[in-house]
C-alpha cells in the first residue's frame, strides 16, 4: 500500500458548505430557483475600467512572470491609496502583492510561525487561518468570541489566552462571518497587548472598503509594526483575478521576497496590471456605488431577519455577512441549513465553517444577490420557518 497522504492534509478540513452548495447545483440542475447566500464574493463582475485595462496588459503582451513583489508601479499606487484613504505615509518598499489575500496569509504565516508555535485567533472567524497555521506545523488558538466583545478578540482575551507557545495574534477588520469592525482604540490596546508579550499581530483589511455608515480605521495608524494583510477581491471586485498585497515592518520585507519567490515567484501578471485602473477616480466612483448597494441590502436584510426571530445582537459594520443565531426555532445549524435548501431553494452557509464556538446554532448570510432577490429570500425564509417550526 501507499504512504498515507500527509498529517498535514488530513488536518484540514474542506468548507462543510461545499457539500449544500454541490446539493444547491443539483437542484438548480434539475431546474429549480436556487437563491445564493452561501457565497462570499460580490455578485458584481469586475468593474469596466479594470477589465479594460487587463485586456490592453494581455494585448501588451504583459503574460510573464513579474518581481516577486510585485509591480512597482502597483506598490507606488495601493501606497498612494494609504495616503489618500487614511492620510499614512507607508513606504512601497513595504508593500509585497500577492496572489490573493490568500497569498498574504500564506507569506505571513510562513514568516512568523516556528512548529508547534500558536496565533490566537477568534472563534467564530474566517477557516482558512487555522489551516495555513496547521500547513506550517503551527496552530490556531481559538478564544471563543460573543456579542459581549463585538466578536472579536480584546486586550483583555490576549492576556487571558497568551501562553508560552503563542506568538502571534490575528484579528479582522470587519470580520467574517460576523461583519464587526475594530475602532482606532481597540486596535491600539490589541497592539499594545501582543507587542508587550513581544507577539505579532497580524490584520486582514481585505473587507475595508466595505464598511457602512464609516470607514474602518487601518491598524497601521497605530501601529507601524503590524503586518496587515488585504486584498483586491472584495472592495475591488476582483476576486478570480486572485490580487491580494502584505503590508509588513521594513526589516521583514527582504525575508518576504525569498518566500515569495520560492512559493509562487509573483502574482499574476496580467491581474496586476488590471488592478492599475482600480485607483482612478472613474473606477472608484463604480466601486462607491457597489458600496452603497451593499449598505442598502444590509439596511434591509438585518431587520427583516431580526423580525423572523433571527438573533443578531451586534448590527454589522462592513463586510457582507450577517451571522444569525438561530436557537429561537431550535435544532441543528447544519439541518436547518439543508431544510431551506431543500423546502424553500434558498443556500446559506452553517456555523461549523467558521468554528466551534456556539457553530450548532448559528448561520451566516452572504448578501451578495440584489435587494429583489433578498426580498424573495426573506420570503420563502418565513415560508420555510414555518415547515421547520412545524
Ligand atoms: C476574512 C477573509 N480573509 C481572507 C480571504 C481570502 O480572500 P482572497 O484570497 O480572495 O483575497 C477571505 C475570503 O473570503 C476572507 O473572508
Amino acid at each position: 500500500m501507499a504512504q498515507p497522504y500527509s498529517a498535514r492534509s488530513r488536518a484540514i478540513e474542506p468548507f462543510h458548505v461545499m457539500a449544500l452548495l454541490a446539493r444547491a447545483n443539483e437542484l438548480q440542475a434539475a431546474g429549480h430557483d436556487v437563491i445564493h447566500l452561501e457565497i462570499g464574493e460580490p455578485d458584481f463582475t469586475t468593474a469596466a475600467p479594470i477589465v479594460a485595462a487587463g485586456q490592453a496588459a494581455l494585448a501588451d503582451g504583459h503574460t510573464r512572470y513579474t518581481a516577486a513583489r510585485g509591480l512597482p508601479a502597483l506598490r507606488e499606487a495601493i501606497a498612494g491609496f494609504y495616503g489618500q484613504r487614511y492620510g499614512l505615509s507607508i513606504d512601497p518598499e513595504r508593500i509585497l502583492i500577492t496572489p490573493g489575500g490568500s497569498g498574504a496569509l500564506l507569506l505571513a504565516s510562513s514568516l512568523l510561525v516556528d512548529p508547534g508555535k500558536h496565533w490566537l485567533l477568534a472563534d467564530p472567524g474566517y477557516p482558512c487561518n487555522r489551516h495555513f497555521l496547521r500547513l506550517v506545523e503551527g496552530a490556531a488558538q481559538l478564544v471563543p468570541v460573543g456579542p459581549e466583545v463585538n466578536y472579536q478578540l480584546t486586550a483583555d482575551l490576549v492576556e487571558r489566552h497568551w501562553d508560552q507557545d503563542s506568538v502571534g495574534a490575528l484579528v479582522a477588520s470587519p470580520a467574517n462571518p460576523t461583519g464587526t469592525v475594530l475602532d482606532r482604540e481597540a486596535l491600539a490596546s490589541l497592539s499594545q497587548a501582543v507587542h508587550a508579550r513581544h507577539g505579532h499581530l497580524v490584520v486582514d483589511e481585505i473587507y475595508h472598503g466595505l464598511t457602512y455608515g464609516m470607514d474602518a480605521p487601518s491598524v497601521l495608524e497605530v501601529d507601524d509594526e503590524a503586518f496587515v494583510l488585504n486584498s483586491f477581491s472584495k472592495y475591488f471586485g476582483m476576486t478570480g483575478w486572485r490580487l491580494g498585497w502584505l503590508v509588513a515592518p521594513p526589516n521583514a520585507v527582504a525575508d518576504l521576497e525569498k518566500l515569495a519567490q520560492n512559493l509562487y515567484i509573483s502574482a499574476p501578471s496580467m491581474a496586476q496590471h488590471a488592478a492599475l485602473a482600480c485607483f482612478q477616480p472613474e473606477t472608484l466612483a463604480i466601486l462607491e456605488e457597489r458600496r452603497a448597494e451593499f449598505a442598502r441590502r444590509r439596511d434591509y436584510l438585518l431587520p427583516a431577519l431580526r423580525e423572523l426571530g433571527f438573533g443578531i445582537a451586534v448590527e454589522p459594520q462592513g463586510a457582507f455577512y450577517l451571522y444569525a443565531d438561530i436557537s429561537a426555532f431550535g435544532g441543528d445549524a447544519f439541518a436547518f441549513c439543508r431544510h431551506f435548501l431543500e423546502t424553500e431553494h434558498v443556500a446559506f452557509t452553517p456555523g461549523l465553517d467558521f468554528g466551534r464556538h456556539q457553530a450548532g446554532h448559528h448561520v451566516r448570510f452572504a448578501y451578495t444577490q440584489s435587494l429583489p432577490r433578498l426580498e424573495q429570500a426573506v420570503q420563502r425564509i418565513a415560508r420555510g420557518l414555518k415547515i421547520w417550526q412545524g
